[in-house]
């Protein structure tokens, strides 16, 4: 049995970004057979920066609620909460006893991140990385989903599992990361030399999976391009109609060169107009199913039958991991 494993914050709306960099690569795997696919709300990650109780409440159902609306099928995976797994904070403790504080402070996000706190970086910033390598170590992962950012917090993954695995014996699988060449790294609308991120302050820099149709649609008409005119991907020199062909494309599964060819001949406010009826068409159908799985009594069922199911499997290796160590009396 293969598993696949993978987590989404709820620090804000889910961004096309997190659909295209994450869920989509996530979906792709779950009709291959002898598959099995657990999904969590990473909500232990969100508190790592100052969260609102109301929001962070909301958001974590809401996440749960699009996962299904973008098409997880119940039949093949298991959705849960972080939190209520209790495992995760266990094994992320015994990871960070095996984490340096050197390899942490080299971390790209929690470089990142640290510059923008204004009430202090909080210890939990820079234990991240262990806890989410406990999050996939706990339930022997064969493959993790991620958008592009997430590479380095895969490698000291791999980096942990090794190190444990030599220090105490073979204890964890070491997972690899599964990130698509095409959406592994959607850019900012109103400025492609960065990432479109959830914790945007400004909403024109994302399309949450969630907007309203017609703010989406003007999202994308005013995207910020190049004054060239050619529709041409070229990352270096054209970062935004590069950032809107890959978006185009990982929408509707067109590769970029043929929309390279059908759009030769026209400007950027047609071929605009297009993406925009295609990203409202894309959101229309996850929106409607949104309605339904938000409002049902089924949402709490999944995430009990989820962290029922993430609790038992989690409990045994983390004693494993006890023993393994010598921890308490057995
Ligand atoms: P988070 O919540 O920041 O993002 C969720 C997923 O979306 C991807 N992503 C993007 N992909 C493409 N373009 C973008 N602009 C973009 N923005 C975000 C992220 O790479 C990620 O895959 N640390 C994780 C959550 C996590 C996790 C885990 C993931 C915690 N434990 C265990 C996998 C396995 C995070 O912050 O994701």
């Amino acid at each position: 049995m293969r598993r696949i494993l993978t987590g989404i914050q709820p620090s804000g709306h889910i961004t096309l970004g997190n659909y295209l960099g994450a869920i989509r690569p996530l979906l792709s795997l779950q009709n291959e057979e002898d598959t099995e696919l657990l999904v969590f709300i990473a909500d232990l990650h969100a508190i790592t920066v100052p969260q609102d109780r109301q929001n962070l409440k909301k958001n974590i159902k809401e996440l749960a609620a699009l996962f299904l609306a973008c098409g997880l099928d119940l039949n093949k995976s298991h959705m849960f909460i972080q939190s209520e797994v209790p495992s995760h904070n266990q094994l992320g403790w015994v990871l960070e006893c095996n984490s340096y504080i050197g390899e942490l402070e080299r971390m790209t996000q929690f470089k990142d991140k640290k510059q923008k706190q204004v009430e202090g970086v909080s210890a939990g910033l820079l234990t991240y990385p262990p806890l989410m390598a406990a999050d996939i170590l706990l339930y022997d992962t064969d493959l993790v989903p991620v958008g592009e950012d997430q590479k380095q917090h895969l490698e000291i993954t791999r980096n942990l599992a090794e190190r444990f695995n030599n220090k105490y014996g073979e204890t964890f699988k070491v997972p690899e990361p599964f990130i698509l060449k095409e959406g592994a790294r959607i850019m900012s609308l109103v400025d492609p030399s960065r990432k479109m991120s959830k914790s945007d302050p400004n909403p024109k820099g994302f399309i949450a999976l969630l907007d309203d149709i017609n703010i989406a649609k003007k999202k994308i008409k005013s995207a910020i391009t190049d004054s060239d005119g050619t529709i041409r991907y070229d990352l270096e020199n054209k970062p935004g109609i590069s950032n809107l062909l890959t978006i185009y494309s990982s929408l509707t599964n067109i590769p970029i060169k043929n929309l390279e060819i059908r759009y030769e001949n026209t400007n950027y406010q047609n071929f605009k107009e297009d993406l925009a009826n295609i990203v409202a068409d894309f959101l229309t159908k996850i929106q409607s199913k949104y309605d339904y799985y938000i409002n049902s009594g089924d949402l709490d069922l999944i995430l009990n039958s989820g962290r029922d199911y993430a609790y038992h499997y989690a409990s045994r290796k983390i004693q494993k991991v006890y023993r393994r160590i010598g921890l308490g009396r057995n």
